[in-house]
């Protein structure tokens, strides 16, 4: 099929590879030329884990272009909406600006036929409206919701073994035929035993805006269980893993320690509650303030502790941070919870110098003040106190006993409480995490 993908982001460029590595036809368009020409070259513009070598083969294959013309897409009858639905600045709401531009390029280009597929994140309502839009451009055009469910770092295995498809079709959207028209772009991916369910449009955005949602949830109530732990003397690790066993509750997304970040969930949660409000259901969600609230509060946590094991203040201290991006094996800064602790830690005095094997250029560029290391052994170097701040292998698999012998002194915050607790403090470290017990 002949396939167009408005924005190439993380979502967008990786959905371009993956449709042409299904065997279709497919131009990206990003107004951004810079990206353009990365793509093209096959260069990802972002660190994704088997994204360059995907990339590169459907390149390879000349199925796969990257354009800033949207009128290249005019050949396509698949137009893709990929762009990204940032905060609102000073809001809670989502920024929907890109994909109302973006919807506004595809239908210039609009047939009779065609099928505009909507994968951004989206308050519930875009998707209807966006319709009439297509509809009044074209009238024998479609408009179909189906979001992405993608995790940075896993995002090629997400998309071409994801858990499951929405489809959300509005009435009037030719049930049947779009229904057909998906199930042909997604033919292999259906063919392994993905399910599939067809729903309206409301409820296909509702789901995503659900899903990261709970999955929020998860997190921060395991992190309020970490805040009870701490007072009671319980350890949270072992109450994951206890309740984890529950098939009802399961050990995924459980996992205590400084929280959620990156461009997702804290704006996903916080556009969802906004748009509850216009909607009059905003008591249905005051529940997600509490979560956005735990979630903020790990960071808080985090530099009182760095300030405890310091004696009172960490003005003047030299202090490692292992970790800058969101999460392991993603190079993304947005909301990173790594960043804003080592960032709080700088404006209280600390001479803070921060390690991430990817991140490191974003990080720099958000936070230039900030001093980085590009090793582990440099960021090491004389350090009073060792905070890890994401879970990168590298870090979880550091040998104690080696990286005592680059500290000042043999101090360890374990912010994702990834490391083995007894290896490092049988190699002689002073060893802290949020929710466990000091010794
Ligand atoms: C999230 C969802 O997981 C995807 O399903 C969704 O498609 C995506 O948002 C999106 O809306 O586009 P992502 O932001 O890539 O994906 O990252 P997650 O793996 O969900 O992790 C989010 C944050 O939660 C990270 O900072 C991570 O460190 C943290 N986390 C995760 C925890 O603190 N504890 C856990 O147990 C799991």
């Amino acid at each position: 099929m002949k396939v167009s993908v408005f924005g190439c982001g993380y979502l967008g460029a990786v959905h371009a590879a993956c449709m042409a590595s299904l065997g279709h036809d497919v131009v990206g368009v990003d107004v951004l030329p810079e990206k353009v020409d990365a793509l093209s070259a096959g260069r990802p513009p972002f660190h994704e884990p088997d994204f360059a070598e995907l990339l590169q083969r459907a390149l390879g294959t000349g199925r796969l272009v990257f354009t800033s013309d949207s009128a290249a897409a005019a050949d396509a009858t698949v137009h893709f909406v990929c762009v990204g639905t940032p905060q609102r600045r000073g809001e809670n709401a989502a920024d929907v600006s890109h994909v109302d531009a973006a919807v506004g390029s595809i239908v210039q280009v609009l047939k009779p036929g065609d099928l505009v597929v909507g994968k951004s994140t989206v308050p519930v309502g875009t998707a209807s409206r966006l319709a009439d839009t297509v509809h009044a451009a074209c009238p024998g055009a479609h408009l179909v919701w189906n979001p992405e469910f993608l995790r940075e770092g896993h995002a090629v295995a997400d998309t071409l073994e994801p858990d499951r498809l929405v489809y959300g079709v509005g009435t009037g959207d030719a049930h049947e035929e779009t229904v057909v028209v998906l199930d042909e772009l997604y033919a292999t991916v259906l063919a392994s035993g993905v399910p599939r369910l067809v729903t309206d449009l409301a409820t296909a955005e509702l789901v995503k805006a659900a899903a990261n949602s709970f999955l929020a949830t998860k997190i921060s109530f395991i992190n309020a269980m970490a805040e009870v732990c701490e007072s009671a003397g319980g350890d949270v690790t072992a109450l994951a893993d206890a309740i984890g066993m529950d098939q009802r509750i399961g050990r995924s997304f459980l996992n205590a320690g400084l929280g959620f970040g990156g461009g997702c969930l804290p704006k996903d949660i916080r556009a969802f509650m906004a748009r509850a409000g216009e909607l009059g259901a905003d008591q249905a969600l005051t529940f997600l303030r509490e979560v956005d609230a735990i979630n903020m509060r790990r960071r808080v946590r985090m530099v009182d502790l760095a300030r405890e094991e310091c004696g009172g203040s960490i003005a003047g201290r030299r202090i490692a941070v292992l970790g800058a991006a969101f999460k392991p094996h993603s190079d993304d800064v947005r909301d990173s919870p790594a960043l804003n602790v080592a960032a709080q830690m700088q404006l209280q005095g600390a001479s803070v110098v921060v390690t991430d094997p990817k991140a490191i250029a974003n990080a720099a560029q958000r936070w230039p003040d900030l001093q980085f290391a590009d090793t582990v052994e440099e960021a090491l170097a004389g350090a009073e106190l060792v905070l890890v701040l994401t879970e990168w292998p590298e870090y979880v698999e550091l040998d104690p006993a080696e990286a005592k012998r680059m500290v000042g002194e043999a101090r360890v915050l374990d912010g994702r409480n990834c490391l083995d607790a007894d290896a490092w403090r049988s190699a002689g470290w002073h060893y802290r995490a949020l929710g466990r017990p000091r010794a």
